[in-house]
C-alpha cells in the first residue's frame, strides 16, 4: 500500500478540522446571519478557509480576486491574509448576495482591502488588467470556470496561484445519476484542470474538494 491510498473518512475531517484554526464569532454569526435572509449555505468551510489563507500568506499575497461572493464569508476570510494595502475584488451576479456580503464588509476589519463587483463575472474579469493578481479564487457558476479559469491564467503573474472550489461536485463526483444540474460541468472542468499544461495543480480534499495550481 501506498501512502497515497490511505483512507480518508468522516472521522478523519472531523479531527483535522479540531485541530484548525477555528470560526471566529464575526464568520460564525454572518454564517448563521445569511442562512435566516434565505441566502444559500454554501460558504466554504472553516478547515478550508485556513488552507486559503495559508496559502495566501505563504506566497505574500497582495492582490486576490475572487469570483462568487455570496455572503462575503470567503472574501472576509482571504482578505484577514492579506497585509494592510492587500485588495480582494470579488466579483458577484446577485444583487442580494452582494448587499448581505457589502454590509458585513463595512463592519468588518477588513473593509478597506474588499470591493464587491456587482454584475457577471464574465463582464468584470474583463475589465481587471493582466499578470497583476497573486491568486485567483473560482467559486461561482460551474459551467463558466473554463472561461473564469482562461481569465485567471491571463489576470495572474507568474507562479500566482487558480483555486477553485467543488471539485468533487457537492459530493456528487462519482453519482451515477447526479442530482446537481452543475455535476456534469464540474466534471468537464476537471478534466480541463488536469490537461492544462499553463498549471502544475493538484485537488486538495478539503472541504467539497479544492484545486490549487501555479501558473507555470
Ligand atoms: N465564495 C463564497 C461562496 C460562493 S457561492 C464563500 O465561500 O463564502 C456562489 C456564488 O456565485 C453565488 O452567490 C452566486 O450568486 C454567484 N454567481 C453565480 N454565477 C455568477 C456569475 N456569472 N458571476 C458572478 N457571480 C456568480
Ligand atoms: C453549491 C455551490 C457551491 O459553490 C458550493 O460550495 C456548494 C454547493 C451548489 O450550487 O449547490
Ligand atoms: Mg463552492
Amino acid at each position: 500500500m501506498s501512502v497515497e491510498d490511505s483512507a480518508v473518512t468522516p472521522r478523519h475531517f472531523a479531527y483535522l478540522g479540531d485541530r484548525t484554526r477555528p470560526e471566529d464569532p464575526f464568520l460564525a454569526a454572518l454564517r448563521a446571519d445569511a442562512e435566516k435572509e434565505g441566502i444559500p449555505a454554501i460558504s466554504i468551510g472553516p478547515a478550508q478557509a485556513s488552507f486559503l489563507q495559508i496559502l495566501l500568506r505563504a506566497i505574500g499575497a497582495r492582490t486576490v480576486i475572487e469570483v462568487g461572493t455570496l455572503a462575503g464569508y470567503s472574501a472576509i476570510a482571504m482578505a484577514r491574509a492579506l497585509p494592510p494595502d492587500g485588495i480582494l475584488h470579488t466579483i458577484e451576479i446577485s444583487p442580494k448576495h452582494a448587499a448581505f456580503a457589502e454590509e458585513r464588509i463595512r463592519r468588518s476589519e477588513v473593509a478597506g482591502r474588499i470591493v464587491v463587483h456587482l454584475g457577471d463575472a464574465k463582464r468584470i474579469l474583463a475589465t481587471l488588467p493582466d499578470g497583476a493578481a497573486d491568486a485567483i479564487f473560482l467559486d461561482a457558476d460551474k459551467a463558466g470556470y473554463p472561461e473564469y479559469l482562461e481569465h485567471g491564467l491571463r489576470l495572474l503573474r507568474p507562479r500566482g496561484l487558480v483555486l477553485v472550489d467543488n471539485a468533487f461536485a457537492f459530493g456528487e463526483l462519482f453519482a451515477e445519476t447526479p442530482k446537481d444540474r452543475e455535476t456534469p460541468a464540474v466534471r468537464r472542468f476537471n478534466e480541463i484542470m488536469a490537461a492544462e499544461t499553463r498549471l502544475q495543480s493538484v485537488i486538495v480534499p478539503l472541504g467539497d474538494g479544492c484545486w490549487v495550481g501555479v501558473k507555470l
